[in-house]
């Protein structure tokens, strides 16, 4: 099998911390609620920054700890929901910023929170097409700040900002994927980007039901493809929407809560931004190591749902 190595892994996220207590004396919420319902502690979010300079943050480190140079490069991809303009995409001005090369595809896909997953199987594509270059720049990226309405507390207190940002190479190597969605625009919905964007709306509960299945059945179906169970898996990085969805979702895959990685609790909700973030703490934490084998599932606006199972 052809699959992804994760030659690096890199995040940026903005440096203003905003609390549970922060948000309770802007709506009418409190620490033990969001705590409770979520998980979520604190996030961050930006101040004078824009997405693509959250995404700049990220990968520019991840190139650095790549070691590659950019000419190495075979594209360059931002899966996110909050791009800075309709057009030009994010990746193109991540191009700029960077000097990325000018013979190389820039783009971005949108596929809510489950983006980070719709582009690696994108980015292995990419390589298997690609004669020359070894290397690809995929980044997770949201600014969800940005598209937040400040007075409805059933959505404000879910989300924060960030971008996550992987150099990656196909090799020999297991690699397993599973993509969907059910094409739906009323759990899950964002007017933009432009001047006419307005805010996230949704269907809690909604998000919820649908969340609590796909994410056991994807992993479901991953395990089956490969041939696995979940003993062999060391780590499942679920996208960090919700404390609940996790445990719930665990309990469904009769899988023990201790292999889940969660972090919701210091950045909230970050989208598409929440699995490569995921993966780069547990490797600074000395969490994530080399040859073990990853299970990373992800569920969002779509309502599309996305998994990869994979050594690291
Ligand atoms: N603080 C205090 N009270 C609140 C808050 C808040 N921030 N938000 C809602 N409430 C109130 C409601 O008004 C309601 O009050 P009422 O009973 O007087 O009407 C009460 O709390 C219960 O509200 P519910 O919406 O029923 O709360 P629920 O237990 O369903 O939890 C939640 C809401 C956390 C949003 C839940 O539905 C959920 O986890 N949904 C998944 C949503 C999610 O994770 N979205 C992530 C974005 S999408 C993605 O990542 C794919």
């Amino acid at each position: 099998m052809r699959g992804l190595r994760f030659v690096s892994i890199a995040r940026y996220v903005p440096e203003k911390v905003v609390t549970n207590d922060d948000l309770s004396r802007i709506v009418d919420t409190n620490d033990e609620w969001i705590r409770t319902r979520t998980g979520i502690g604190e996030r961050h979010f930006s101040e004078g920054e824009t997405a693509v300079d959250l995404c700049v943050g990220a990968a520019r480190l991840a190139l650095e700890r790549a070691g590659i140079a950019p000419e190495e490069l075979a594209g360059c991809i931002v899966a996110t929901c909050t791009p800075d303009h309709a057009s030009p995409s994010n990746a193109c001005l991540v191009q700029a910023a960077l000097g990325l090369p000018e013979n190389i595809p820039c783009y971005d896909i949108s596929a809510g929170c489950t983006g980070f997953l719709y582009g690696l199987e994108t980015v292995r594509g990419m390589l298997a097409l690609e004669e020359k270059k070894k290397y690809a720049l995929l980044i997770g990226c949201d600014q969800l700040s940005r598209v937040i309405d400040m007075t409805d507390r059933s959505t404000c207190v879910l989300f924060g900002d960030g971008a996550g940002a992987a150099v990656l190479t196909l090799e020999d190597r297991l690699w397993h994927a599973d993509l969907g969605s059910r094409g739906n625009a009323e759990v899950l919905w964002l007017n933009g980007p432009g001047p006419e964007t307005t805010y996230i709306h949704m269907d809690g509960p909604g998000v919820y039901r649908f969340a609590v299945d796909a994410l056991p059945s994807c992993a479901r179906t991953l395990l089956d493809k490969s041939g696995l169970t979940l003993d062999d898996i060391d780590w499942i990085v679920p996208h960090q929407a919700n404390r609940r969805i996790i445990e719930t979702a665990a309990k469904r895959l009769h899988a023990p809560l201790e292999k889940f990685y969660q972090n919701m609790e210091r950045y909230g909700n970050t989208s598409a931004a929440s699995v490569p973030i995921a993966l780069d703490e547990m490797v600074e934490q000395g969490l994530l190591k080399r040859g073990q084998k990853v299970l990373a599932v992800a569920f969002g606006a779509g309502l599309t749902w996305g998994g990869a199972l994979f050594e690291w």
